[in-house]
This record gives structure tokens, C-alpha cells and sequence, in this order.
């Protein structure tokens, strides 16, 4: 696999729990806009090989290399951010992973438990469609939740591309973020609020929105059914630094925002 088979797949995977994206890929197609992945973000957790380190080793493995990295300390996150040195085209990587033992016993307990399965390292094809966990309860869940909604994601999505984001640099028939955004609201679609509708402001040198995740029905272990967040699409328009180029990292407030796309609703 390389990385253009790799995104081939992921992509496809990506809009059968996501086709809110699609339909957004289409309305700015409709357009006449050419429709460019600014990144694309994974999340995993602290444990031995599911942790960063390893993720990284198959992101590597298509020619990926961490030019970055980020802590999220609220919500108990640390985060890498990959390019391709020789393709700036590429989409760069943004990847993510809950920090083990910081929660109660109950929840680390519960952590254990869940992860436990996963006793195989993450591999390139993890990324595109997997789930090496055991199911949560419907109250182990909620329990999850409360603590962190990152943590019931990943219980309930395990691995695949939480989103894609369409760079709007290069959607040339629109002038701003403010024009994408209102493009998204007219045709219907609800966006992150949280930190605003948009996160940043030129002078960070990149600006950030997204919708709210899709949903799809989950059948818990105790055979509970219902619906949980899937993934969402988000959108970024980077500005120039000093030296005239295009910035290309990740700004932690911005972001620190975006994970909120997946909360329960
Ligand atoms: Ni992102």
C-alpha cells in the first residue's frame, strides 16, 4: 500500500459513516471548486502498540515524518503532527492519543478492560476501518463520556480518519472562511460552535471550522442500541508566516476546540 492507495482507501471508508462529506465535496464541486485535503486526523490511545510512537512507524511507512508536536492537557491529549517532506501536496497528518493514568480507578479499569483485545500493533491498515477493542456497555459509555468524549469516541469508532479537512486555500470562489461557512449553513448543515463558528484569527496564522459529526447506530455490549458520533468534515484556510510560505502547523486552541465536534449532541 502507498500513500495514494492508502487515501484512496481511507477516503472511501471515511464517507460511508461520514456522508455528510460527501455532499459537502459536491456542493463545493458544484461550484467549480477543486477540492484539496489540507490534513487528515487519526485518534488512538497510550497503551503499548496503539500509542504514538507506532502510529507513527505507519505513517512512515508511506513517506510520512513528524514535523510537529502538540499537548492538549484539558482533555488529556498529546498530538503529532506528519508531512511529506518531499510532496507538499500531501496531506500532512494529524494524530492524537489519550493519555493513560490520569483518570480513576474505575475509568483506568475500564480502559484496560476495553483495550485489552488489542494485543496486535496498530499497522497502516488499522487505520483504514478497524475496531481491536472490546465493546462497551451502554453505562460504561456514558461513564466513558463524561470523563472524556474522546475516549467514548474512540470506544465506539476505534480506528479510521476521524475527519478529513478541505483546505480553503484553495477553493478559489470562495473569499473566506465566512464564505464557506455561510455556503455550509445554507445548505443545512450544523457546525461546532464551540470557541465560535470559527477558531482563530489570521494573526494565528490559520483559521479552523467544522461541521458536527455525523451519527450512526451502535449496538452496545449490552445490546443497547444507539445512535453515537461518527466523524465530521472540517475546513482551514492558512495564512502566511514572516518568510512569505504558507504556515503549515497546527495551532493547540484551535484545535483543543475541534475535538468537541464528536461530543454526544
Ligand atoms: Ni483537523
Amino acid at each position: 500500500m502507498n500513500r495514494f492507495s492508502f487515501f484512496d482507501a481511507l477516503w472511501t471508508q471515511y464517507l460511508e459513516l461520514t456522508p455528510q462529506a460527501s455532499a459537502i465535496q459536491a456542493l463545493f464541486a458544484s461550484n467549480g471548486a477543486e477540492v484539496i485535503n489540507d490534513h487528515v486526523a487519526f485518534r488512538t490511545i497510550d497503551a503499548p502498540g496503539l500509542d504514538l510512537d507506532t502510529a507513527v512507524g505507519c505513517f512512515e511507512s508511506i513517506g510520512y515524518t513528524v514535523f510537529d508536536t502538540y499537548t492538549f492537557p484539558d482533555k488529556h491529549l498529546d498530538a503529532l503532527a506528519l508531512c511529506v517532506p518531499d510532496d507538499p501536496s500531501a496531506p500532512k497528518i494529524f494524530v492524537s492519543a489519550l493519555r493513560r493514568g490520569v483518570f480513576n480507578r474505575e475509568i483506568e479499569a475500564l480502559l484496560d478492560r476495553l483495550i485489552e483485545p488489542a494485543n496486535q500493533p496498530l499497522t497502516l491498515q488499522s487505520f483504514l476501518g478497524s475496531y481491536p477493542f472490546t465493546k462497551p456497555s451502554w453505562p460504561e459509555y456514558n461513564a466513558l463520556a463524561n470523563v472524556s468524549e474522546y475516549a467514548a469516541w474512540l470506544s465506539t469508532m476505534g480506528y479510521r480518519a476521524n475527519h478529513f479537512t478541505v483546505s480553503v486555500n484553495h477553493l478559489t470562489q470562495f473569499a473566506s472562511m465566512d464564505e464557506v461557512i455561510s455556503a455550509l449553513k445554507t445548505a443545512g448543515y450544523r457546525l461546532n460552535t464551540v470557541g465560535g463558528e470559527i477558531k482563530g484569527t489570521p494573526a494565528d496564522l490559520l483559521v479552523q471550522a467544522s461541521t458536527l459529526a455525523d451519527q450512526v447506530s451502535f449496538v452496545f455490549s449490552d445490546q443497547h442500541e444507539a445512535s453515537v458520533p461518527s466523524c465530521f468534515y472540517e475546513f482551514a484556510q492558512r495564512f502566511a508566516t514572516e518568510d512569505g510560505t504558507l504556515f503549515q502547523g497546527f495551532v493547540p486552541n484551535n484545535a483543543n476546540a475541534i475535538f468537541d465536534s464528536t461530543a454526544r449532541q
